[in-house]
């Protein structure tokens, strides 16, 4: 017998594709609205059927629905979508596809002039080549963003994400039952396990973890190194039950991506940026309107960090890579500067006007000179 949640999309799979949805709603603005991109590519690896037995939607439908509205949004600015969007749903479950379609076809959410829609149903094996394979051809202006569902870890490795990133005009997020692989690595490691950790980084050199949080940090550690400076590795934490925690993992090359992708999980975990809890009072999203987010430590990294001088791109470089968003940072200024401690000082060592701190991707993108230094006195 299939287990439950196959058949019925539970909370905290729902979340999961919240991220995504609330992610490729910005992605698609940014996508739709730049002359500089013509073709989008949507891979969803392991779509499922797009709407369950309990009326919850999966994957494939919230990203449909978010490609519809970014339609609709460009035609009332009465612009033409400037990108076309060619929408792939995989599932090894023949199936499960058929009935996506007909949801597909019965909710009405696709238009030719958005772009093609395509099903097919290999294993993600022997998919997963393919793609990376179109990749290696992508023309200028031609972008793409893969969904990676599985409901194990045992059909994915490390190695296939790196070569889906490898042309730095991709995005991957990728769904991993962390708490299942942390279970196992305390206890007798199955083989499965060991293949997927041994493909990236060498048995003996696996960090011990002491939580199922510590797993995640030192897979996303792992991740990075293996990446390199060239790519941002994100995590967003899902924990179903009292202390297990699963994870969905970001990946891109692009640091207005991962710029976006923060922004994304503020919105969900306004106190932490983190992650979603099961029952938590953060998914009420009328709770969410008192939640101030939770700066304090981030406050006394960026005072370390000023102990320096350093530049408005270097704080918004800093700011992303702990986890923060930019109005955190220029928040943090302003107390500092009210209390005199801030030292702001334009590139003519004039003073700089109180409040412009330029820490923004506005500020950073197109290699723009510093506008202004920082320290603490
Ligand atoms: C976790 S579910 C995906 C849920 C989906 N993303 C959603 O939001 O509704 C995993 C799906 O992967 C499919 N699947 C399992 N093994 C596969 C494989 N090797 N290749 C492709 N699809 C596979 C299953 O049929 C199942 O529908």
């Amino acid at each position: 017998m299939k287990n439950k949640s196959q058949h019925n999309l539970y909370e905290h799979s729902e979340v999961k594709v919240k991220l995504l949805g609330k992610y490729l709603q910005k992605y698609f603005n940014i996508m739709s609205n730049t002359p500089y991109v013509t073709m989008v590519h949507y891979y969803d690896m392991f779509s499922g059927p797009g709407i369950y037995d309990n009326a919850g939607e999966g994957s494939p439908m919230i990203i449909l629905r978010e490609l519809k509205e970014a339609h609709f949004r460009a035609k009332a600015r009465k612009i033409d979508m400037s990108s076309k969007y060619n929408c792939v749903f995989n599932d090894i479950c023949s199936e499960k596809i058929s009935v996506l379609k007909e949801n597909v076809v019965a909710s009405k959410v696709h238009y030719s002039q958005i772009g093609t829609l395509n099903y097919s149903n290999k294993d993600y094996k022997e998919l997963c080549p393919e793609i990376i394979e179109n990749f290696s051809k992508l023309a200028k202006g031609e972008k793409a963003f893969v969904f990676i569902d599985p409901y194990g870890y045992k059909d994915v490795r490390f190695s296939e994400i790196k070569d889906l990133l490898r042309n730095k005009n991709s995005e991957v997020l990728l769904f991993l039952p962390t708490h299942f692989m942390f279970r196992f690595s305390e206890s007798g490691t199955p083989e499965s396990l060991h293949d997927f950790i041994e493909d990236i980084v060498p048995r003996d050199q696996w960090p011990k973890s002491k939580t199922g949080l510590d797993f995640v940090q030192n897979l996303k550690n792992a991740f990075q190194a293996q990446l390199g400076e060239d790519f941002f590795v994100d995590t967003f934490i899902i924990s179903r039950d009292k202390n297990q925690f699963f994870c969905l993992f970001f990946f891109t090359s692009h640091i207005y991506g991962f710029d976006r992708m923060l922004d994304t999980k503020w919105e969900i975990d306004s106190e932490d940026g983190r992650g979603w809890k099961y029952n938590a009072a953060t998914f009420d999203l009328f709770s969410q309107s008192n939640v101030q987010p939770n700066t304090s430590k981030f406050e006394r990294y960026l005072g370390d960090f000023l102990n320096q001088i350093r530049s408005n791109q270097e704080l918004y470089v800093f700011t992303l890579k702990s986890g923060h968003l930019p109005i955190h940072c220029t928040q943090i200024l302003k107390k500092w500067q009210k209390d005199k401690k801030l030292v702001a000082t334009l590139l003519n060592g004039e003073p700089a006007r109180k409040s412009a701190f330029y820490v923004s991707w506005d500020h950073f993108k197109n290699n723009q000179v510093a506008k202004v230094y920082f320290s603490l006195k």
